[in-house]
């Protein structure tokens, strides 16, 4: 379990490279893509993120931080909910600029700032409630990923990983790797101009460790209070752990 292995990668440095160039060349596109490949659950999926760390995210004085927020989905979802700001970071600039557009838009407080999720540039125990969607698979050091979200945490904060996974019923499963492995490329390919990040997509996934192999890391690297709950037959899962 070291982290995301892109076809031709073979150093950590050069994975981040292939994701961060790959994430770039998709931005303008990537919302698009997103809720027309996902038929719109990706919405559905945030919200119940929001909705499981809700007792976090609505007490007073709360810090919170979206690692690899991307154009801010799960950031104005999170933003919206608690009526005030939190925080965002990701190392993909034209992801981010889209993010800011995005808040501005909407007339948000959040503030966005640009950061390698393995370094993560704040202070020890900063934050109440440390979040991740559909970034932590494409890390190029999963346990790097884990210790720095626990070293940003406060004790008692809660880190919510939200993440692609694999369906354990196999025939639900087998629909799953079609759709993933046969539509995704080509249609995501034609949405957002860039065939190989959306091939990359299913080859992460499968890559990707179990549910229960993911919250063990997390048990280990110190996380406390860890469950997971699989949604939509597991095609999502979503992974939350106390400090
Ligand atoms: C699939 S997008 C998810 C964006 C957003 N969280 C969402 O729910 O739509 C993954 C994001 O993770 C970011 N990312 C991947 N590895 C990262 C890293 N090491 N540090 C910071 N951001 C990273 C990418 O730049 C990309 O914006």
């Amino acid at each position: 379990m070291k982290g995301t292995t892109p076809t031709g990668a073979v150093t950590e440095r050069e994975a981040a490279e292939w994701v961060r160039g790959m994430f770039g060349r998709v931005a303008r596109r990537y919302d698009l893509a997103n809720h027309l490949l996902s038929f719109n659950l990706d919405r559905y999926w945030r919200a119940r993120t929001v909705a499981r760390v809700r007792h976090v995210l609505r007490a007073p004085g709360t810090r919170a931080l979206d690692l690899c927020c991307g154009t801010g989905d799960l950031l104005l979802a999170l933003e919206a909910d608690r009526g005030g700001a939190v925080w965002g970071s990701d190392f993909c600039h034209p992801m981010l600029t889209s993010a800011a557009q995005k808040i501005s838009r909407r007339g948000f407080r959040s503030r966005v700032f640009e950061a390698d999720a393995l370094e993560i540039p704040v202070r020890d125990a900063s934050f109440d409630l440390v979040t991740v969607a559909f970034g932590f698979r494409n890390l190029a050091n999963y346990r790097k990923g884990l210790n720095e979200m626990l070293r940003v945490l406060r004790p008692r904060g809660v880190a919510a990983i939200l993440e692609f996974s694999q369906p354990p019923n196999p025939l639900f499963a087998g629909l799953y790797n079609f759709y993933s492995r046969n539509v995704l490329p080509v249609v995501g390919g034609a949405l957002s101009g860039s065939k190989d990040a959306y091939a990359y997509l299913p080859e992460s996934v499968r890559k990707f460790p179990s549910a229960e192999e993911l919250a063990r890391q997390m048990r280990e690297t110190g996380f406390s209070t860890v469950a997971f709950e699989r949604i939509t037959g597991g095609i999502v899962c979503l992974h939350l752990g106390e400090k």
